[in-house]
């Protein structure tokens, strides 16, 4: 534009300057006026042209350079961004491209304690999984502690950010790949009947179990082991277990993970979790390691080979003292004490293909090593691996009280799917005579709520 507006001036002025020759000389004929205005007026136009051809090749150098600029510009955000997406750096959307993404937020995957997850798709292509953490404070901490675990991490068998998105003064969110067979909890336990769920669901063969067992135990032994700093998940269980189109185990929801650096034995957090698969020592405020992860990876183990939840509801009392919960990991224990067992694999699997008796061996011992109350006691999940892969011996475990009971305080069924997740210390005692068909009594103490 400034370029164009000094070309026309250039021009005029040009123009000017021989209509003011011209007219000199008609009015002035040849005498002396006319001269020094016919030079003056020469100097003027040979001085503009030449500013003007001075200026114009000024205008053309810089052209040059800024394509140049533009172009080595554009290389190097493309060349950027490739880096990003190979180095699976995550990606800051725009409100805007995650709301086309989701079609505004049609398609509900799941839901829980304080976030919801649709479903959607790029415009490239890529299937995602979208999640809304939403409240203020613990929204905040969770979208953090989510970010800071996984953004740096790569592993096949944990899930993969692609992206995040932060609104102010709203709701965070986080873009993951879509893993389409949902849930290790669709896949274990019996479906519900009359429940609308967004994934396919069914009875996982006993080979996928064992495999799905392993890769989970690697993702974990990753995550304490071999990341730069350690990454404690603290919420595994088998609705954060997700399975790929070829059942393929993807651990996701790092929403209450922690850092540890490699030289710290133990740190000091306060509880937080889903009961059942919390750790006594958690619960005892004892500060806690990776061999809390050890502990959940050994109840969903459990429940992998039972077809069943650990906590089982089986007599509705007047007050909470009166109820009755069957405990699986203590019949489980009793079961190999009388020698029986494959009495405590899942029924739909005898039924079916069958399994492979030494596999379930090594799949119960391994869980009861992980869940021994004495978290030293416990093996690492680097070793859980060795053990399952067969590298390492897979001993029969010592006894263990089984005393902690957190899982036994709220009023709901504990069956439920996506159990809230509570927030303080459950105090407990277990009757003394404890009945031989593993249905036990607790009084407990109050669970806050996060
Ligand atoms: N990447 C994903 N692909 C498919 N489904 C997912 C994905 N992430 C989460 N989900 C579904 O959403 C549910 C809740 O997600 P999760 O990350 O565990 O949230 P919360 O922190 O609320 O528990 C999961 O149990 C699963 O069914
Ligand atoms: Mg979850």
């Amino acid at each position: 534009m400034e370029d164009k507006k000094l070309k026309i001036i250039a021009f005029l002025l040009f123009i000017a300057l021989i209509i003011l020759i011209v007219v000199s000389r008609v009015c002035f004929d040849l005498s002396k006026t006319f001269f020094l205005i016919a030079g003056a007026g020469t100097a003027a136009i040979v001085a503009v042209v030449l500013w003007f051809t001075v200026q114009y090749r000024a205008n053309k150098r810089r052209r040059l350079l800024e394509l140049e600029l533009v172009s080595e510009g554009t290389e190097l955000r493309i060349e950027y961004s490739f880096l990003r997406k190979v180095a699976g750096v995550p990606t800051k959307f725009r409100y805007k491209e995650i709301e086309e993404a989701t079609d505004d937020f049609k398609a509900l995957l799941g839901e829980g304690a304080s976030a919801s997850v649709f479903k959607g798709v790029l415009n490239d292509g890529t299937s995602i999984a979208v999640k809304r953490i939403d409240g203020e404070e613990h929204g905040e901490k969770e979208f953090k502690s989510e970010v800071a675990a996984i953004a740096s991490v790569q592993h096949v068998n944990l899930v993969r950010l692609l992206g995040y998105c932060i609104v102010p003064g709203g709701p965070r969110y986080l873009v993951y790949d879509f893993i389409s067979n949902g849930s290790l909890d669709n896949w274990i336990f019996p479906q519900r009947e009359g429940r609308n769920r967004p994934f396919p669901g069914g009875c996982l063969s006993w080979d996928l179990r064992y495999r799905v067992a392993i890769e989970v135990a690697k993702a974990l032994s990753y995550l304490h082991r071999d990341c730069r700093s350690r990454i404690l998940h603290l919420d595994v269980k088998p609705e954060n277990i997700l399975l790929d189109e070829n059942y393929m185990a993807h651990v996701s929801d790092f929403g209450l993970s922690k850092l540890m650096g490699k030289d710290e034995s133990r740190v000091i957090t306060t509880i937080r979790g889903t009961r059942g698969y919390l750790a006594p020592e958690w619960l005892l405020e004892h500060g806690i390691s990776d061999k809390c992860d050890v502990y959940s990876y050994g109840m969903v183990l459990l429940e992998m080979v039972g077809g069943r939840r650990n906590v089982r509801f089986v007599e509705k009392g007047v007050g909470k003292s009166q109820r009755k919960y069957q405990y699986f990991p203590k019949l489980v224990s009793e079961k190999i004490k009388e020698g029986k067992l494959m009495e405590v694999v899942d029924q739909r699997l005898i039924e079916g293909e069958g399994v492979e008796e030494m596999q379930v061996k090594t799949l119960v011992y391994t869980a009861l090593w992980c869940i021994q109350e004495r978290a030293r006691l416990r093996p690492t999940m680097a070793r859980v691996v060795e053990m399952l892969e067969g590298r390492a011996p897979v001993d029969e475990p010592p006894d263990t009280s089984m005393v902690i009971v957190d899982f036994l305080s709220t009023d709901d069924d504990p069956h439920e799917v996506n159990e809230p997740r509570f927030g303080t210390v459950a105090a407990h005692r277990i009757d003394n005579g404890t009945p031989s068909n593993s249905t036990y009594s607790f009084t407990m103490s109050t669970l806050s709520g996060r």
